[in-house]
């Protein structure tokens, strides 16, 4: 199978990896090296310009990319008046291609991903960003996955009109502060805008008068960061939109689990405490979410789902990479770093520590028990070390997509939408599903 080639070429990248990550560990926080991976292994989701070489690369590629996969960044004009701003108080931004045929009236819009920031200090510095700010972000961003245009790639969203929301509020579109503030001991400090919940109802707001008011069918989607946001907006969602309308939420590598990390800190939960009373995000958690004992409780999903009233697809890798990397096994549960090869390669992992990464899947899959409970309710959860799967062609529906019972992630989404089929795929454990391309040689094969 060519995965031969893939790994023992993949020395060089994992030695880049590595540096990649020591380099960040010295000048930036937590966060922003989690968005900082995200990018670095996910060139679709960063700009053309910062990944030209992919784009590039994809064009000799089965899925040639077609002039109009490049989509227009639009800025939400009169969000301001409104306190609905990113990070440095610049206008909130999407890009927004139309439908046509039958998809017309079908709206598809997804949120992109990018980690938290949990302090002023990373805050401010993530403001100087496209993570925080529409003045950093590209004119122009490509589409792929479930936002292709193409039929074969995308057969029952390419025709929809497609939204990327861009994120840049640091808090999963949830935050609402109502001072700025010029953080302490930041140089050539400015203020700093805590309005994510605000950005993300005047970009709704935006779609409504652009057509989605009258949608026939709507998707709320999003990818890590933005697959939480899915979870968190899905039924404020729902209520936006006709009430004839089918409207359902599809969660992306957002399923992060509120577990303790090899040293047995619960050292996620702490960070997204410090990320939840910075924002103040318990203001906009959904209504039925009733955890006053402890609020960082509405901010896991595993928590929230209960409740939510609107169709909800959770789509997740067994072994998120992301979570392995800072929730399970952040650098600071690893002082040793023992687990530095094998947090970038599973080839590179011992039999213990597939053993505790196996724990980690038992739980996931204990915790998405009530998702299958429920009727309407979609699940797709590969055995495969990934993120964000459904940004990528090669991953959504490609040739070498990864399959569950002989099913690609695009196939099962569509299923559940349509409700054509009951699609709730579980896979069996690491490292039994070959269709799973290898995690370092993951890029190398996007660009074949
Ligand atoms: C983990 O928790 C222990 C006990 O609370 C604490 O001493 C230690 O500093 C924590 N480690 C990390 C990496 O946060
Ligand atoms: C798997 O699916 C593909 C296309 O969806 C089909 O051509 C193939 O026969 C299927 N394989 C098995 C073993 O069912």
């Amino acid at each position: 199978m060519g995965l031969s080639v893939a790994y023992s070429s993949s020395a060089v990248v994992l030695l880049l990896a590595v540096a990649t990550i020591v380099l960040l560990l010295v000048f930036e926080d937590e966060s922003s090296q989690l968005s900082r991976t995200l990018v670095d292994y996910f060139p679709s989701s960063s700009s053309p310009s910062s990944s030209s070489a992919f784009v590039q690369h994809q064009t000799d590629g089965e899925s040639s990319q077609l002039e109009s996969d490049l989509v227009d960044l639009t800025l939400v004009e009169g969000a301001a008046e409104k306190d609905a701003v990113c990070l440095d108080g610049s206008l909130p931004a999407y890009h927004l291609r139309r439908g046509f045929g039958s998809g017309k009236r079908n709206w598809l819009i997804h949120m992109e991903g990018g980690g938290w920031c949990s302090s002023d200090l990373s805050c401010a510095q993530r403001s100087q960003t496209s993570l925080g700010s529409s003045k950093h972000m590209a004119r122009q961003i490509l589409f792929s996955g479930i936002l292709s245009m193409s039929p074969s790639l995308n057969p029952d969203f390419y025709n929809w009109n497609q939204v990327k929301i861009r994120y840049c509020d640091g808090a999963s579109f949830s935050g609402d502060v109502d001072s700025d503030l010029v953080p302490s001991g930041v140089r050539n400090a400015q203020h700093i805008h805590y309005r994510g919940q605000k950005l993300w109802q005047a970009v709704i707001g935006d779609l409504l008068h652009r057509g989605l008011a009258d949608a026939d069918k709507a998707l709320l989607s999003g990818c890590s960061a933005g697959g939480l946001a899915a979870i968190l907006h899905c039924d404020k969602f729902q209520k936006f939109l006709p009430k004839k309308a089918t409207v359902k939420c599809l969660s992306d590598a957002g399923y992060f689990l509120d577990v303790q990390d090899i040293s047995g800190n619960y050292s996620f939960r702490s960070f997204y405490e410090k990320v939840i009373k910075l924002q103040n995000v318990q203001a906009n958690f959904p209504e039925s979410c009733d955890s006053k004992d402890d609020v960082t409780k509405c901010f896991f999903p595993e928590y929230l789902v209960k409740d939510i009233q609107t169709p909800l697809f959770i789509l997740n890798p067994a072994y998120d990479v992301w979570q392995l990397q800072n929730i399970w096994i952040p650098d600071s549960a690893d002082i040793s770093k023992a687990w530095n090869l094998c947090k970038n390669d599973p080839i590179h992992c011992s039999e213990g520590q597939i053993e505790i990464l196996q724990g980690y899947r038992k739980k996931l899959i204990e915790r998405l028990k009530i998702v299958q409970q429920k009727d309407l309710w979609g699940l797709f959860i590969n055995s495969c070390f990934l993120h964000c799967q459904s940004e990528v062609d090669t991953a959504w529906n490609g040739l070498h997509a990864p399959r569950v019972n002989n099913q690609t992630i695009a196939e099962t989404v569509g299923e559940w939408f349509f409700e054509r089929k009951i699609a709730q795929e579980v896979d069996c454990a690491y490292p039994c599903n070959p269709t799973c391309p290898p995690w370092n040689g993951w890029r190398r094969k996007m660009l074949k």
